[in-house]
């Protein structure tokens, strides 16, 4: 037993000694235009370097040529909304594993990572409920006529739609809820339809529908080539009157001149994003306090979104690139 023992530890020295001489000095790129939260920075890099990887990051970068140069000798990049297009891909020839720290990754050229058979992976749920939170305090402050003085309503007894019932429409229906509103849901993708009934939600049968019954609708779709430009003129007169809509998902969803159009017919309309609008100048100049925008997208800036989303990147990065694990791996 004391020699089998021996020799197990020993072949696990010489594997680890064989594994670690094939990491060392590998390097794992952390792209970010939008930093992390440096406690959320620390985290990612003692993941990677204590599994032996070189951890190197490019930060608040403004020219596409900076994060060309830095891919150039890397394994693995982890990012946020920073686009991996097909020039970056490109321009790494080493790279194996893109993990956006996040949800959506409409920002990653998923079909020249496909071709180069470089592994895309998101973080699913990680920051939802920072977006979630974000979501009814834009209601809430869309309710408030944005907190200048005057007389606003308050959400609570109104109806809620929940356009997309993933990871943050169902948080956003759950507080929405604690808040008093009744909570209808759109989502056909949704496998377990049981899932609504659990959580006190009504769903609805289409989409017309949720717009016709909510005062408030939040957005959740992903930006694809279905759902560009899915949400105009068309949808937002449906809603009954006050109705306000809430897009923390991607401004690629809207069909800017129809949410033009319907907040020209309809005065009474609302929309907060936090994602600005190609068109937000001409939206603030013609609308004033009926429309929002957050300055810069801010849904999962909190340092609580940046330790999950990043942290879990890390891990999955070194998972697969250690263990060959893909579990979250989007472009099977
Ligand atoms: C996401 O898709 O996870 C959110 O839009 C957050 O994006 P961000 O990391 O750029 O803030």
């Amino acid at each position: 037993m004391g020699i089998v023992q021996t020799l197990t530890d020993k072949k696990k020295q010489e594997r680890t000694v064989e594994f670690t001489s094939l990491i060392m000095g590998k390097k794992i790129l952390i792209a970010t235009e939008k930093p992390f939260a440096k406690v959320a920075l620390d985290g990612i890099v003692n993941i990677l370097e204590s599994a032996g990887f070189e951890a190197v990051a490019l930060e608040k970068y403004t020219d596409k040529a900076q994060l060309l140069g830095a891919v150039a000798d890397v394994e693995g990049i982890i990012i946020r909304s920073d686009k991996i297009t097909a020039e970056v891909v490109d321009a790494a020839p080493n790279l194996k594993i893109v993990v956006r720290a996040g949800a959506g990754y409409d920002n990653v050229d998923l079909e020249a990572c496909t071709r180069r058979g470089i592994v895309v992976m998101n973080t699913p749920g990680q920051n939802s409920n920072a977006v979630a939170e974000l979501a009814i305090g834009m209601m809430i402050y869309m309710a408030r006529g944005r907190f200048t003085p005057g007389t606003g309503s308050e959400i609570s007894g109104k109806t809620l739609g929940i356009h997309a019932y993933g990871n943050v429409g169902s948080l956003v229906g759950k507080y929405g809820k604690a808040m008093g509103m009744t909570v209808l849901a759109f989502d056909p993708f949704v496998a377990d339809k049981q899932i609504f009934a659990h959580d006190g939600v009504t769903e609805v049968d289409s989409v017309e529908e949720l717009y016709r019954r909510s005062d408030y609708v939040s957005l959740h779709i992903p930006a694809t080539d279905k759902t560009r430009k899915s949400i105009g003129q068309s949808l937002l007169s449906l809603m009954p009157k006050g109705g306000t809509l809430v897009n923390t998902a991607r401004k690629e969803v809207i069909d800017e001149e129809g949410l033009v159009k319907a907040l020209t017919e309809r005065p009474d309309l609302k929309y907060a994003t936090d994602i600005a609008a190609d068109l937000q100048a001409i939206l603030n100049e013609k609308f004033g306090t009926r429309v929002f925008a957050t300055q810069k997208k801010m849904g999962a800036e909190t340092a609580e979104a940046n330790i999950n989303a990043g942290l879990a990147a890390a891990r999955q990065t070194v998972g697969f690139l250690v263990d060959g694990e893909r579990k979250f791996q989007v472009n099977k």
